[in-house]
């Protein structure tokens, strides 16, 4: 397994692996999918603001990818970051997601600009909150019934994991 920074050639299998997260999951919670603009306009954003996209290759395919951004808008969260990972479903349970988010906390600590890093997962999400457990993140929150899909109202749990820098 190859772990490099995401380029736009990339950017059509990263589609497709968050299309099919929109459309049959509820880690993601649009409910419409995106197209190729969307994803064009996120990777210009991430990168032109020098935060990472990573991708997972395995045998030439993007088996995955992981990425992080701004927490919130506003100067004073500027320290913190909400992070994603996708695996494509015919790679799961191979590790990519592990080393994925190896490489991508590494980036973060290595940036010395990341002291807050937060996942925001569907609670019922229990592959991703093990996973994220897994990483040194703790639940630091619990918001019932803040979203809608499938016909069901869904929770959100926030993880926290933090890294001492000097701001
Ligand atoms: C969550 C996700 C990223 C995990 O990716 P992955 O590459 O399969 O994960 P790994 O193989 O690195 O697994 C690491 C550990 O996570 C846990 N885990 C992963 N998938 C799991 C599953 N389906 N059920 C239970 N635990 C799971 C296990 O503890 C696993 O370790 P193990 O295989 O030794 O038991 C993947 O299932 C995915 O893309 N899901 C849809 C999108 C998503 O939920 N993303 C996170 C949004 S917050």
């Amino acid at each position: 397994m190859l772990i490099r920074d995401a380029d736009k050639a990339d950017l059509p299998a990263v589609l497709a692996i968050h299309n099919t997260n929109i459309a049959e999951s509820t880690a993601i919670w649009d409910t419409d999918e995106v197209d190729l603009d969307d994803r064009l306009t996120w990777f210009t954003t991430r990168t032109e603001a020098d935060m990472p996209i990573l991708v997972a290759e395995i045998d030439g395919e993007v088996a995955g990818y992981a990425s992080y951004g701004r927490w919130r808008p506003k100067t004073g969260y500027r320290f913190t970051v909400e992070n994603s990972v996708y695996v494509d479903n015919h790679f799961q349970r191979r590790g990519v997601a592990t080393t994925l988010l190896t490489e991508l906390i590494a980036r973060a600590i290595d940036s010395g600009r990341v002291h807050a890093m937060i996942a925001a997962i569907e609670s019922s999400n229990s592959a991703s909150i093990v996973l994220h457990e897994r990483f040194g993140f703790h639940t630091v929150g619990e918001l019932p019934e803040v979203g809608h899909k499938f016909g069901r109202w869904m929770d959100l749990t926030l993880m926290q994991r933090n890294f001492p820098i000097q701001p």
